[in-house]
């Protein structure tokens, strides 16, 4: 009995492991494509991570990354100077989403 404790506990912990490594991390992907232009609290050439977590719903920000040309107007701007990432797929999408609402204002 204990022995198949054993085995059921160490089983898990290491598929724990595995989902852990696969999880996308909204950190690094930022890091590789979205930091030269914008700052996590600060406003840098496009607005901070900050502001826009504070004001957008998640369908707007992950519009404006996929195709910034078709949203920036909804999103009151009047030109578009981001280029669109419509290379990643919908789950690094929604990890760099998740990433953005980490620095949303607590209320
Ligand atoms: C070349 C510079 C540049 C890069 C790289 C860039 N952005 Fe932007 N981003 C901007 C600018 C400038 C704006 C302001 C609106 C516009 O120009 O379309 C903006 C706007 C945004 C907005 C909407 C702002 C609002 O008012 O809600 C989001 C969300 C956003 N960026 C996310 C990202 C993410 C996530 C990445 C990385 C995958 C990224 N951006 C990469 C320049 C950039």
């Amino acid at each position: 009995m204990r022995k198949k404790m054993f085995f059921f506990l160490f089983f898990s912990l290491l598929f724990n492991q595995f989902a852990y490594a696969n999880k996308l991390d909204g950190e690094k992907l930022f890091k590789e494509y979205c930091w030269g232009c914008h700052h996590q609290t600060a406003q840098a050439f496009g607005p901070s991570f900050k502001s826009i977590a504070n004001k957008r719903n998640r369908g707007e920000i992950i519009s404006q990354i996929a195709n910034p040309n078709g949203t920036y107007k909804t999103l009151g701007y009047t030109r578009n100077s981001m280029p669109s990432f419509d290379d990643l797929n919908a789950d690094e999408l929604e990890a760099l989403a998740d990433y953005i609402y980490k620095f949303k204002d607590k209320k």
